[in-house]
Parts: structure tokens; C-alpha cells; sequence
């Protein structure tokens, strides 16, 4: 089993998705063990995304993220980080593959929805950094009928 970081982004958020996309994780299989909705300050935020504070889009990502409420999620499941990030799709959205959510919803590299963690090691900073207080801890009885 894995745990994986997953958030709305301010964009998503404004255009009415995070519903839809609690569903498609839900309906994956994955179980919901972190959830809220918060206006990230300026300092969560570069902490988040401090492995690109050199790149020339930082500071824009920083503005952007910071704009509007986000919403984070933790999903967990067998190899839930890889999962996620393919029920994701790639940083493009005018690349990535219809059926992903960025694929389906996002135009553009910036604008693109949704994060996802994309190794154990960030998806464990990832949740320590949103989630301090931990997660929840439960089982979902559906789980028999998902996993032989
Ligand atoms: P994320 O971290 O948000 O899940 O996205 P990702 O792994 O697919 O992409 P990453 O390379 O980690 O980039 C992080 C976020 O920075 C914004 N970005 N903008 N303008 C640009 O060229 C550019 N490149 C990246 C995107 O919002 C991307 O998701
Ligand atoms: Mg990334």
C-alpha cells in the first residue's frame, strides 16, 4: 500500500471539479484517507514546490497557487502513486490523453488542475507538509471486492 498527495488546484477548484474528481479516485478504487479545503499561504506553497525554485515559472506557480482555495487530498492504495498519476495525465493538458483529468479538463502546462506526488519520498513530504496532524485511519469494506 501506498499513500499518495493529490490537490486541486485553485483552478479546478473556481471551475467547479472537485467532485468530479473525488469521484474518479473514488470510483478507481482508492480510499479517501485526507481531505480538506484551505487558502495555502505563501510559505506552504513554496515549500510544496521548492524542487522547482529555480525554474523560471516559480514565481508565477507560487502566484497561482496561492490564488484561490485549494483542495487536498491523501488516496491510498497499491501503488496508489503511479495510479494517481496516470488517472492524472501529464503536466500538459493540451497533450494529455483524453480519460485522464487533465486530458479531459485543462488547456494548458500552468493551468493543469491537479497535482500529484510523484515518487515515495515526495509524496511523503507532500503529505507531512498538508497533512501534520496525519491521516485517517480506516478500512474500506469495499477493498475485498477491489484486490483479490
Ligand atoms: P504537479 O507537480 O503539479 O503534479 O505537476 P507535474 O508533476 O506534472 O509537473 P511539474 O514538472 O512537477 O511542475 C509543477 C507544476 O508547475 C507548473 N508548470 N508550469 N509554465 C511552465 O512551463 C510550467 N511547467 C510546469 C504546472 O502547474 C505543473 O503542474
Ligand atoms: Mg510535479
Amino acid at each position: 500500500m501506498q499513500t499518495t498527495f493529490v490537490m486541486v488546484k485553485p483552478d479546478g477548484v473556481q471551475r467547479g471539479l472537485v467532485g468530479e474528481i473525488i469521484n474518479r479516485f473514488e470510483q478507481k478504487g482508492l480510499r479517501l484517507v485526507g481531505l480538506k479545503q484551505l487558502l495555502p499561504s505563501h510559505e506552504l506553497a513554496s515549500r510544496h514546490y521548492a524542487v522547482h525554485s529555480e525554474r523560471p515559472f516559480y514565481e508565477g506557480l507560487l502566484k497561482f497557487i496561492t490564488s484561490g482555495p485549494v483542495v487536498a487530498m491523501a488516496w491510498r492504495g497499491v501503488d496508489a502513486i503511479a495510479v494517481a498519476r496516470n488517472i492524472i495525465g501529464p503536466t500538459d493538458g493540451r497533450e494529455a490523453s483524453p480519460g485522464t483529468i487533465r486530458g479531459d479538463y485543462a488547456m494548458d502546462i500552468g493551468h493543469n488542475i491537479i497535482h500529484g506526488s510523484d515518487a515515495e519520498e515526495t509524496a511523503e513530504f507532500e503529505l507531512s507538509l498538508w497533512f501534520p496532524d496525519g491521516l485517517v485511519e480506516w478500512t474500506r469494506s469495499a477493498e475485498d471486492w477491489i484486490y483479490e
